[in-house]
């Protein structure tokens, strides 16, 4: 050995490629505009911590839906695999919660009225990850303000198949039924399955990397709602809700209620 490190050298191939250039920084960092004039200390917090959001959303999407179609490929290895990616990702989305408790209410009104109607209730991708894990409701096509292209993103994802549909066809495959006409067969199945976890290990372990998704995301929202009570009190949203006392009623919502109500019946 002459010292010398072997194979290409990494970072010299002709120069042209660089840290900023790979991933677009210039262009990321243009991204923060403020509205508030003159600025308000806080605005820049509250943008960057959405953007980030929609970054995360951007690859949970991404996850998901290959962790459905690994489900339908029956590899059960991988779909595992990546869900514990998306709930790696989803425990930092609740943290990153707080990062904007850190802002007081008083810094927030300094900005908020330039907001409306602009609110997180229209982030398409948050509706879109709602769709793939098996929560579809098509009344958010006509509730949201969307233009052609979004349109189109959330009508794709209430066609298309979502991660129940997916894990439902990889236990059907394996002689595990789970009809779509025959609750009463689902539930025996599912209960078959968390009963036997040493006969049915890898279906097992799906059903609860699916049931942590779903719970992350419960908290995620139970997380948010805090903190919008904490920033804004009973104020009304500024997408037009009721604000805290509307979000408490999404609290309830589940991607997969069966999962759930299997406990119940062990
Ligand atoms: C100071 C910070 C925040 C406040 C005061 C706030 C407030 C609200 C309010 C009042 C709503 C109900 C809709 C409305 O009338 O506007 C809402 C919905 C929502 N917000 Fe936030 N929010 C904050 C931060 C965030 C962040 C960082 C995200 C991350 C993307 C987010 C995502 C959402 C989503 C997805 C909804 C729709 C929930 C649903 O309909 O199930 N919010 N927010």
């Amino acid at each position: 050995m002459d010292g010398q490190p072997r194979g290409p050298h990494f970072g010299e191939q002709d120069r042209r490629l660089s840290y900023g250039s790979y991933l677009a920084v210039d262009e990321l960092l243009s991204l923060q505009r403020l509205l508030s004039d003159p600025p308000a200390h806080d605005e820049l917090l509250f943008i960057v911590v959405h953007q980030a959001y929609e970054l995360w959303f951007k690859l949970v999407l991404f996850e998901l839906g290959s962790a459905r179609d690994a489900m339908f490929a029956d590899d059960t290895t991988l779909a595992h695999h990546l869900l514990r990616r998306v709930h790696t990702v989803e425990e930092v989305l609740i943290e990153q919660i707080g990062v904007l408790e850190t802002m007081a209410p008083v810094d927030f009104l300094e900005f908020r009225q330039n907001l409306a109607p602009a609110s997180g209730f229209q982030s398409v991708q948050f509706r879109e990850i709602e769709f793939l894990s098996g929560l579809k409701d098509e009344r958010y096509l006509s509730r949201l303000v969307l233009d052609d292209a979004q349109l189109e993103r959330l009508r794709a994802r209430l066609a298309e198949p979502d991660l129940w549909d997916a894990f439902c066809a990889l236990l059907t495959e394996r002689g595990l039924p789970m009809p779509d006409d025959d609750p009463r067969q689902r539930a025996a199945t599912l209960h078959e399955v968390l009963r036997k976890m040493h006969e049915h290990p890898e279906e097992f372990a799906l059903a609860e990397a699916l049931l942590t998704h779903d719970e992350l995301f419960a908290r995620w929202r139970y997380h948010h709602v805090l903190m919008v009570e904490r920033q804004i009190g009973s104020k009304t949203g500024t997408g037009g809700s009721t604000g805290a006392s509307y979000l408490r009623t999404t609290l309830g919502k589940r991607f997969y209620p069966e999962l759930w109500a299997a406990r119940s019946d062990l």
